[in-house]
């Protein structure tokens, strides 16, 4: 299975499910429907409505971070896995860099996919390296870190997918090359199986990912599907990426 996964990030009014809708459509026909999932994490104020629109329709919604607590708690502001899931997130982003920039621990990391994962919603986890740690050789160290320290083989494998999202690459039209990429996905993959101590879970790959460099990231197989962030929010943009990925 491939995964589509399109981050809106801080963008999205009600009317701007004609975007999905269309991506819907193109979903609901496309005959290689059966390979791939589409989820888009739109902001906390559209996934009630959203959900409920796309209920019965192929696209899931998702959240793009949460709260590292279960439930209720005094925090202003917060939204939890259980609110989430009240409103028919299916999926939520956890360990975003831009929430990790913010100030979300490896401690915290650990609690939101701890309680996601017990509330039933799929998570979508995160890592990536910056430019400095890049230059330094330090990339597969710091990956290494990321997942370790939040990961653990009691978490259900089934409800984890990992994105690596090199920070440089994001928004900056910068792509790893598929030499590189081929070995990270590998060296995460391995990382992986040694914390579930069976397979490794999906790993998608994120960061200036389009319609036009797609094609190279195919010919990777290690690679089990894209987080997409600017080219979601436009229904061509991400239509473009799958049809190219199946050309
Ligand atoms: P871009 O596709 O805009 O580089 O963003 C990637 C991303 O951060 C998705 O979470």
């Amino acid at each position: 299975m491939r995964y589509f996964i399109g981050n809106w990030k801080m963008f999205g009014v009600p009317k701007s499910i004609g975007i999905l809708s269309k991506i819907n459509s193109y979903y609901e026909k496309d005959k290689n429907r059966n390979k791939y999932r589409v989820i888009i994490t739109p902001p906390y104020t559209l996934i009630e409505s959203y959900s409920k629109y796309f209920n019965k329709k192929k696209i899931l919604i998702g959240s793009q971070n949460c709260y590292q607590k279960e439930q209720f708690s005094s925090n202003t502001a917060a939204i939890s896995p259980y609110m989430l899931k009240s409103v028919g997130a299916k999926y939520t982003l956890i360990g975003h860099s831009d929430n990790r920039k913010e100030g979300d621990s490896d401690m915290m990391l650990k609690d939101k996919v701890r309680y996601a994962i017990k509330k039933n919603l799929k998570v979508v986890f995160c890592i990536g390296e910056n430019k400095t740690e890049k230059k330094n050789k330090k990339t597969l160290s710091v990956l290494k870190r990321q997942l370790t320290k939040v990961l653990e083989k009691k978490f259900n494998k089934n409800n984890i997918i990992v994105a690596y999202e090199p920070i440089w690459s994001i928004g900056t039209g910068k792509i790893p090359t598929a030499i590189e990429l081929k070995k990270t996905t590998i060296y995460i993959k391995t990382v992986l199986k040694r914390i579930f101590k069976k397979n490794s879970p999906a790993v998608l790959y994120g960061g200036s990912v389009d319609g036009s460099n797609v094609e190279m990231f195919k010919d990777i197989r290690e690679i089990d599907g894209f987080l997409i962030g600017g080219a979601s929010k436009s229904s061509k943009k991400f239509i473009d990426i799958i049809k190219n990925y199946y050309r």
